[in-house]
This record gives C-alpha cells, sequence and structure tokens, in this order.
C-alpha cells in the first residue's frame, strides 16, 4: 500500500496538537552537515576516471566503474557532445552513455532511501538523431521514466542540459537502475549524461506514521510510506539566492530562486537576515533545508496597515503532469526582523484553489523567531487533461484573527510527484501540443480505510490562547520595517547576477568575452557606430572574421536604469524565440561593462524609413508597410498570448521595429517589459511620448491594451509618414493619434496619408486599415481590439488590397496558416464586421 487515505473527525485539531508538540527545541548548528553514505557520482560515457568538481565530489568516469556491466562496451556506446557556442560544463554533460537495449548499473548500497539524479544534454550524439531518443528509466520496480524525450522536455523547459531528480527505496543492498530505449526500432535509443545516487537521512521525505492533509477533500488524509518513489520537481529557496549543491545540508540538492514562479507582476518583497541563527524543533529534521533557505523570504509587498494585501493573493504557479499526487513541503521561519510575536501574520495557504491552512501563524507554530518549521500537504491533480497543468500555491492573509499585520509569507518551497499506487509509475507524457492517448496516466487510487480518532483539547486551548493575544496585539504600534530590498512590483527586474547567469545559462544565449567585443568593434570604434539611445550605444560588429554581422549594445554603464533594463531584456529575450523579435545571441559583463549582441538587422528601424529615408532610398510600398504591421503584430501577437505567460512590451514605436535584410520586421528593446498577468498591476508610466496610452497615463493601470493603442499609432504613421508627434507650423506639437482623430471624425482622412502612397491603396483596404488603427486608439482599453482581432483585420486587409477589394470566404480565411500560425485566441468575425461598420458611418 503507498497511500493510505484516511478520514479524520477533526484533523485541523489534530494538526494544532502536532504544533505544540513541536515546541521543544534542538540545539543544532545551522550549518550541521549530513554525510551521506553513498554518494556516487558518475560521469557516463567518460574514461576520465578523475574530476573533482567545484562540489567537492570525484566525479569519474563510468567507463572503469564497478557499477556498469562487464560487456558494457557491447550493450552500450559512448559518445562525446558536439561542440557548442553555450557554455554546457564539461562534466557529465560533454559525454553519454547510449543505450540501443537494455542496460543496467548496479549498486551495491545500504538499504534506505536514495537520491538518484540522472542528467541530460540532449545533443546529436555519433550519428544519432536526438528526436529518436526515448527513454525508459526504472529503479527499485519503480518506473521513473517511460518513454521520456529528453530534447521535447528541453525545449518546453527552454533548458539546454537539466537534471531529474527521484527518490526511491533501497529493500536489500542492490540498487539496479536501468536504461531502455521505449520502443523497439532500428534508430531508437536511449542515453544519459551523468547519474548520481546519494543516501538520505532516514524519514526526510517519508512521512511514516504521520498523516498528511489531501487538500480539498475534506479531512481525509494521506500516509506517505517508503515504498513508493517520487520525484523531486521544485526546490526553491523563496526570496533568496540560488543554493548551488555544495551548500546543501549535505545531499547535494540544489535550490533555485522563485521569481519565474511567481503569478504576475507583484513580486511582494524579499526580506533577509543573514546573521540570523536558526534553529530547528524536534520535528524538523536538522536537514531539512540549509539555515539560508529559512534566513530569506519573499512577503507581500505593502505593511503599512496592510489592506492593500487583502486585495490580492501572493501567487506561484507550478506545471506539473495531470493525474498524480503532489506532495507540496512549505518551509517557513520567521526572520527576527519585526514580527515576532503571534497574531502579528497570520495568513491563510491555499493550493489548487483549495484551502490548505486556513489560517497560518509561523510564529504560534514554530514557538518564536528564527526557528525552522516546515509543513507537508497532499494535492491530487486530476487528470481532467492530458499533459502538463499548473499547480497553484496562493498565500493570502487571514482577516478574521485580525493580525497586526496584513501579510503573508514564505521561505522555501519543495514539489514531489508521487508514483501511482499499484504500478509504482512516476512517468508523465512528453510536453506537446499535441493530445496523446495509448499512454494513459492512471490517477492515483484513492482509499478511504478508517477513521482517525481524536481529542478535541487542542482546539479549545487555541481559541483562548488566540483570543488572549488577540487583546494584546491591539495595543501594538507598528514596528520599523526593514526589508533588504524592495523589489517594486516590477516585472522581471533582478539584480542578482545568479539570476542572469541562469536565465543565460538555460537558454540559448552565449556568453561573449569583453575581448570578443572588443574585437567584434575594433575596440568600439567610433566608425562602427549605428546609434545612440537612452540606453547606451550601439555598433555594428562582426564575427568569424567578418562572416556574421552583429549589433552589440552597450549600456550607459552610469545609468542606474540601464542596469535594471539590461537583466529585463536579458531575462525576457533569452526565453522569447519569434520570427517577429529580435534574437539575442549573447551578452557581456564584464569590468563594469554592459552589452548585449543581437543579430543584426541590415534595413535598420522602421522609424528611420518613414521620417528619415535617404535621397537613394524609393519610400516603403503600401504591400511591405502592410507586410511590416503584419509582422509586428505577430511579435506582438507572441507575446500578449504566445508564450506561456503574457509580456507587455510598454514601449511600441517605430524606433524599436527594425527590419531584416529581408524586411521582416522585428520587435526589439525589452527594457521595459513586464511579464504575467496583470490584472491588478498598477505601474509607473514608462513608455514614449506620442505614443503613451491615455488611460495607463491616468489610471496608472498597465494592461497589454497599452501596446494596442501603441500599435495602433505605428499604424498611423506606417499610414501617414509622419511622427507620432511633430512640431507645427506655430510651433505647437502635433500629436498624431489626436490628429487624425479629429480628421477621421471631420471625414477628412484622405488628407492625411503618405503622399507617396495615396494612388496605391484600394479604397476597402484603406478603409479597413484606418478602422483597426482607430480602433487601437480607443480612449478605454476595452473597447480598444485584442492583438488577435489586429493581426486577424490586418491580414484581411491585405487580402483586400491584393484581391481589389474582394471579401475572402471567412472560411477558407479562418484555415489560412499564416493567419493563425501558432494563434489560439482569435475570435475572427465579429470584430471584422463591427469595425467595418465603424468605418463606414
Ligand atoms: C559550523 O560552524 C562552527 C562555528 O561557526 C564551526 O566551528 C564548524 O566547523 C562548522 N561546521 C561545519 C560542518 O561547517
Ligand atoms: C580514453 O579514451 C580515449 C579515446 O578512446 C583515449 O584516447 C584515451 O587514452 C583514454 N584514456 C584513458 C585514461 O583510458
Ligand atoms: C575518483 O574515483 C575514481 C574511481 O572511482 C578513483 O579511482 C579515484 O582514486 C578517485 N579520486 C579521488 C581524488 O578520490
Ligand atoms: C530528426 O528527426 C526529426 C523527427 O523525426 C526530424 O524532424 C529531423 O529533421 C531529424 N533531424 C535530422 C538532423 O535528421
Ligand atoms: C521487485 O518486485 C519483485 C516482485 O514483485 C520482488 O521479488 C523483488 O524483490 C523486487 N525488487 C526490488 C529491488 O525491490
Ligand atoms: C519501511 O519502513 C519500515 C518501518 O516503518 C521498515 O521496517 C522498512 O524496512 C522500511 N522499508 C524500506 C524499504 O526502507
Ligand atoms: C523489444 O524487443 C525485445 C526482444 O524482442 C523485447 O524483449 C522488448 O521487451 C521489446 N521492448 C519494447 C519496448 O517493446
Ligand atoms: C523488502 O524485502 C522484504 C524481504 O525480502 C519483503 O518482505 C518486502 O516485501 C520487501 N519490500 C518491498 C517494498 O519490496
Ligand atoms: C537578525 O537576527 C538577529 C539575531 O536574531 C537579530 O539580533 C537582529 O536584530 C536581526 N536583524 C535585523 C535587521 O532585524
Ligand atoms: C484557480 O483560480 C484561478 C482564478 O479563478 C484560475 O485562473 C485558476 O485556473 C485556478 N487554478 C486551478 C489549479 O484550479
Ligand atoms: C486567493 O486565492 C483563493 C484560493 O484560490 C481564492 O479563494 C481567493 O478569492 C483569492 N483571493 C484574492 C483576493 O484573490
Ligand atoms: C512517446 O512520446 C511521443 C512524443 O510525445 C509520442 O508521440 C508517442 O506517441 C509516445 N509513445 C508512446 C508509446 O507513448
Amino acid at each position: 500500500m503507498i497511500h493510505r487515505i484516511m478520514d479524520t473527525i477533526t484533523c485541523s485539531t489534530y494538526i494544532f496538537i502536532l504544533c505544540i508538540l513541536q515546541l521543544h527545541l534542538f540545539s543544532v548548528a545551522d550549518n550541521a552537515s549530513y554525510v551521506p553514505r553513498e554518494n556516487i557520482v558518475l560521469n557516463c560515457g567518460s574514461n576520465i576516471s578523475e574530476f573533482v568538481q567545484n562540489d567537492g565530489r570525484n566525479w569519474s568516469g563510468d567507463v572503469a566503474s564497478p557499477y556498469v556491466p562487464s560487456n558494457a562496451e557491447t550493450k552500450s556506446r559512448m559518445a562525446r557532445a558536439p561542440h557548442t557556442l553555450q557554455s554546457i560544463p564539461e562534466v557529465p554533460y560533454m559525454t553519454s552513455r547510449i543505450f540501443q537495449s537494455q542496460f543496467t548499473y548496479t549498486f551495491n548500497v545500504t538499504p534506505g532511501p536514495k537520491f538518484i539524479r540522472l542528467h541530460f544534454y540532449p545533443a546529436s550524439y555519433l550519428d544519432l538523431n536526438i528526436s529518436n531518443a526515448f527513454l525508459s528509466v526504472s529503479a527499485a520496480n519503480c518506473t521513473l521514466l517511460r518513454n521520456f524525450s529528453a530534447s521535447l522536455n528541453a525545449d518546453y523547459f527552454n533548458l539546454a542540459y537539466f537534471m531529474k531528480e527521484f527518490i526511491v527505496h533501497v529493500n536489500g543492498s542492490v540498487l539496479q537502475l536501468t536504461f531502455a530505449p521505449s520502443y523497439n526500432d532500428s534508430d531508437a535509443f536511449a542515453f544519459v549524461n551523468g547519474i548520481e545516487v546519494v543516501s538520505m537521512p532516514l524519514n526526510l521525505y517519508t512521512s511514516g506514521d504521520v498523516p498528511l492533509l489531501l487538500v480539498g477533500h475534506g479531512s481525509k488524509v494521506v500516509y506517505i510510506e517508503n515504498d513508493s518513489a517520487m520525484e523531486n520537481l521544485y526546490r526553491l529557496n523563496v526570496g533568496g539566492e540560488q543554493i548551488p549543491p555544495k551548500d546543501d545540508t549535505g545531499m547535494f540538492r540544489r535550490w533555485d530562486t522563485d521569481e519565474i514562479y511567481i503569478l504576475g507582476t507583484d513580486l511582494g518583497i524579499q526580506l533577509s537576515n543573514m546573521s540570523m541563527p536558526v534553529l530547528y524543533t524536534n520535528h524538523v529534521s536538522p536537514y531539512s533545508a540549509p539555515a539560508d533557505v529559512y534566513r530569506t523570504s519573499r512577503s507581500m509587498a505593502s505593511f503599512d496597515g496592510g489592506l492593500v494585501n487583502l486585495n490580492y493573493n501572493m501567487t506561484w504557479f507550478f506545471p506539473v503532469d495531470s493525474g498524480f499526487l503532489y506532495i507540496v513541503r512549505l518551509h517557513f521561519c520567521e526572520l527576527d526582523t519585526y514580527i515576532t510575536k503571534i497574531n502579528q501574520a497570520v495568513f491563510s495557504v491555499f493550493l489548487n484553489n483549495q484551502t490548505a491552512d486556513e489560517q497560518l501563524d509561523v510564529i504560534a507554530w514554530s514557538g518564536g523567531p528564527g526557528i525552522a518549521v516546515y509543513r507537508d500537504y497532499v494535492v491530487l491533480v486530476p487528470h481532467v487533461i492530458e499533459g502538463k497543468q499548473d499547480l497553484w500555491l496562493d498565500l493570502h492573509p487571514y482577516k478574521d484573527s485580525k493580525p497586526m499585520y496584513y501579510t503573508s509569507y514564505l521561505n522555501g518551497v519543495e514539489i514531489f510527484k508521487l508514483s501511482n499506487f499499484g504500478d509504482k509509475n512516476l512517468a508523465g507524457l512528453n510536453p506537446s501540443q499535441s493530445v496523446i492517448s495509448g499512454s494513459e496516466v492512471k490517477a492515483p487510487r484513492v482509499v478511504q480505510i478508517k477513521k482517525l480518532k481524536f481529542i478535541l483539547v487542542g482546539c479549545g486551548l487555541g481559541t483562548v490562547v488566540l483570543s488572549i493575544l488577540l487583546c494584546l496585539v491591539v495595543l501594538y504600534k507598528l514596528g520599523v520595517i526593514r526589508p533588504t530590498r524592495v523589489m517594486s512590483w516590477c516585472g522581471l527586474v533582478v539584480h542578482s547576477p545568479d539570476q542572469v547567469e541562469k536565465a543565460k545559462k538555460s537558454s540559448l544565449c552565449t556568453y561573449f568575452s569583453l575581448r570578443d567585443i572588443k574585437v567584434a568593434t575594433n575596440d568600439f570604434d567610433e566608425a562602427l557606430l549605428t546609434g545612440i539611445g537612452g540606453f547606451g550605444t550601439v555598433y555594428k560588429g562582426t564575427f568569424d572574421g567578418g562572416a556574421t554581422y552583429v549589433a552589440i549594445k552597450r549600456a550607459n554603464p552610469m545609468s542606474e536604469q540601464g542596469v535594471s533594463e539590461f537583466e529585463t531584456e536579458i531575462l525576457l529575450l533569452s526565453q522569447l524565440r519569434h520570427h517577429n523579435l529580435v534574437s539575442l545571441l549573447g551578452y557581456c559583463n564584464e569590468e563594469g561593462e554592459m552589452i548585449l549582441v543581437y543579430d543584426f538587422m541590415a534595413n535598420g528601424s522602421l522609424h528611420d524609413h518613414l521620417h528619415l529615408r535617404q535621397r537613394d532610398q524609393s519610400p516603403l510600398a503600401w504591400i511591405q508597410r502592410l507586410e511590416i504591421c503584419i509582422g509586428v503584430a505577430r511579435g506582438l501577437h507572441y507575446l500578449h498570448t504566445g508564450t506561456k505567460h503574457r509580456i507587455i512590451h510598454r514601449d511600441i514605436k517605430t524606433t524599436n521595429i527594425l527590419l531584416d535584410h529581408n524586411w521582416v520586421p522585428k520587435i526589439s528593446d525589452f527594457g521595459l517589459s513586464k511579464a504575467g498577468y496583470l490584472s491588478s498591476a498598477t505601474t509607473n508610466v514608462k513608455g514614449s511620448i506620442g505614443y503613451l496610452d491615455p488611460e495607463c497615463y491616468q489610471s496608472h493601470k498597465l494592461s497589454e491594451k497599452s501596446d494596442i493603442y501603441s500599435l495602433g499609432v505605428v499604424l498611423l504613421e506606417v499610414l501617414t509618414a509622419r511622427a507620432a508627434v511633430s512640431v507645427g507650423e506655430d510651433d505647437e506639437h502635433i500629436n498624431l493619434a489626436e490628429w487624425t482623430t479629429l480628421c477621421f471624425e471631420s471625414g477628412n482622412v484622405e488628407q492625411i496619408v503618405d503622399p507617396n502612397l495615396k494612388e496605391n491603396i484600394i479604397k476597402e483596404c484603406f478603409e479597413l486599415y484606418l478602422g483597426v488603427a482607430m480602433k487601437c486608439l480607443a480612449e478605454r482599453g476595452v473597447a480598444r481590439p485584442s492583438i488577435g482581432e489586429v493581426l486577424e483585420n490586418l491580414v484581411l486587409a491585405m487580402h483586400l488590397q491584393k484581391n481589389e477589394g474582394t471579401v475572402p470566404d471567412r472560411n477558407v480565411h479562418k484555415n489560412d496558416n499564416a493567419v493563425l500560425q501558432g494563434n489560439s485566441d482569435l475570435t475572427p468575425g465579429v470584430e471584422f464586421s463591427e469595425i467595418m461598420m465603424h468605418t463606414a458611418r
């Protein structure tokens, strides 16, 4: 039996008793380190017997190791990864072992739970096509992976290489780890780059006799027993820096940062007290997490009264496979800063929109600041859809207990997938759009066994204690608040080089040395200067002895603004890939220089073509302009809807639309962009004069409709070849959007059209185009079309132009691949006719 799930009469009472029991303190040095009995690290496919990695471990090649079968050479092949531009660690990723049939590593170990970590770098090995690698891996009678494609997973998570961590229990003294290709085919194969087998303390992750609450199923609880396997999916040092394996409590776990899992733009604030000693209670293993995890936290932003915090939730989301039970372990520790007493901060924890803990008071639970506690919850992620779905974690202040501060905070999270009951399977589907049948993932069986009986003492006692505290707390005045670093609400602005480093590593963007950059730009030769802007200067550089042109953007090191925009740009652009966005090739951050390297755009900016055309350049033709607008709309559509979480560019303007040698437009300059769901975001107004959304300007509310407004201005600029803001004859500033609106309302639009174009535009096309542009400029965001509608109408305008005004058959149009490419939310039809009516008025 793997998970025993039970009903209890009063589970919360029970949990309360547990809390009281935990008040006994252990005095454990907070740097206590577990020494694993087994700590095997193998660099697969390598014959180098010694490689001491910076984690202090000897990553020896598996070739001469005792763990491979004696006939290993006949059963597998060894391969080196091809040389790459990316900085991939040599060990263990540059060598791999390739399996074309079943292959078993045998480890002699002590009984008990073990970490198994598998390292993968999907690359072209030998003559093999990595897309044919589908592997199955099993250990201790559990299926760890099945039909697992490392390359599909790497693509989905946008990682070049990655590690998967499992926990299995070894019964006996032998751990067999078996790899096999998932199907029988001549070109099928499996591979692995590195293997770790590390032991851990007995009850670190299995609860044994302690039942865990099954969230959202009333009072049902689950027992996690030691014959189930688990996979760690997320392990985060919330509000802190990444903690590398060598700084773990001896088990070589990696603790990542949490920013990228936060939903929305409100990152709250990161708190830390690095000088605080951390104490562990006798119910918390001193090895549970490094003290630094407990020394940093993320908290809701506003403390003063904190009423604002009642309006929203602090939310993290984690993509997980459907059809499994998950253990969510939350780590808390009150930093010894301003919350030191019971009922100063009480909050609720929700998992997948279900209450996991209604009122959590860390001080009441732990006994004081600096005392580490964690709690495990079990969540069933039902098999309602194939593939991945998000597991949500929400924190919200608990108002009813009238705490001193309406806030909530978290120090660490770990999320584990539990193997299925019965077939002990951990394998999910590969990430992919298509729905795959035939490899059904079975939901774990929920079994009811018996009711637990608990005494009600805790509840009564708790109420009394709480009411006394409530009275005391009212007398308290607001303490001094010392957040170490205010992360305002600003999207992805992160000041930890670590984070940038991580984003870089996890993406296709390369690090260039300052030396390379100097060679490429002839030591920043002014003759190669192609632009100067707020951010700094742009040079045309060459690599490979003139074979490759690049644009090299060098930040002005004086500008504080520059630093955050630089980081935002790296973080965002390294995650984004689209035909209509500039691609970031790499960056350099040395000797105080901040440099970004992009593809070179041979045809410069749209702005220059419209307003600063050289004599020898012919004006852009109407069809060409339409194509550019459609491309820009496609790029924006990708940002607003195509990526997993929305991105608002915030600075759409013709100078940020670059044209490559084929006149393909590319949106650039992501320094002001924001990622996330922005329903509740308020903001400082940023952007460029003439393009700025008046609604955003007045209300400070940012939404993707602000980009739509800016796009509307761009559409007008393209039509009129007039600047967004220009100076009129009597020195007054003319705002293109306002001016066009006036002309539009007085039926005088023809006069504003670029004289170079007038003759060429088909009337129906013109009306539709202008209608779209005017709709984009609607005063209120809600009245503006979505980017999908803009794109659709622009494509239609193009069609009208090309077909001399005939409206295409809607169905044919809908199936037009070019229009619907990657678009999920186009709502064709309605808005089209609406716009037509608007124009016809
Ligand atoms: C822990 O810290 C103490 C004092 O700071 C030091 O003496 C001890 O060697 C440390 N132990 C480990 C395992 O790092
Ligand atoms: C490892 O293999 C390479 C290539 O097969 C060989 O050149 C080298 O001598 C081997 N090294 C050791 C230590 O066996
Ligand atoms: C590393 O491991 C290999 C094989 O397991 C062994 O031969 C070698 O002595 C080890 N080196 C160190 C420095 O421990
Ligand atoms: C590898 O296989 C995939 C799918 O089977 C195919 O699309 C791709 O072109 C192949 N790549 C190479 C280099 O043969
Ligand atoms: C796997 O299961 C079989 C029977 O189901 C059992 O005989 C064997 O000992 C198990 N092996 C391990 C490693 O647990
Ligand atoms: C599981 O736990 C029980 C006691 O709780 C112990 O007797 C048994 O050996 C453990 N099994 C494994 C595989 O660790
Ligand atoms: C592949 O074929 C072998 C021998 O026919 C068989 O033992 C094995 O189970 C097959 N593997 C798969 C994944 O079908
Ligand atoms: C562990 O081994 C014992 C004895 O060999 C067996 O009774 C028990 O069922 C095994 N447990 C698991 C989880 O395989
Ligand atoms: C950090 O913790 C120490 C020890 O608990 C405490 O004395 C100190 O005041 C805390 N620092 C801040 C900034 O609150
Ligand atoms: C939780 O609720 C939000 C808002 O209603 C919804 O968008 C989200 O999908 C829900 N999450 C889950 C896991 O049900
Ligand atoms: C916070 O999340 C919970 C659970 O999803 C939800 O019921 C509640 O309405 C949310 N509160 C706010 C203010 O968004
Ligand atoms: C294996 O995964 C691939 C890619 O997700 C899928 O196309 C294929 O159908 C899967 N095969 C099986 C047997 O599940």
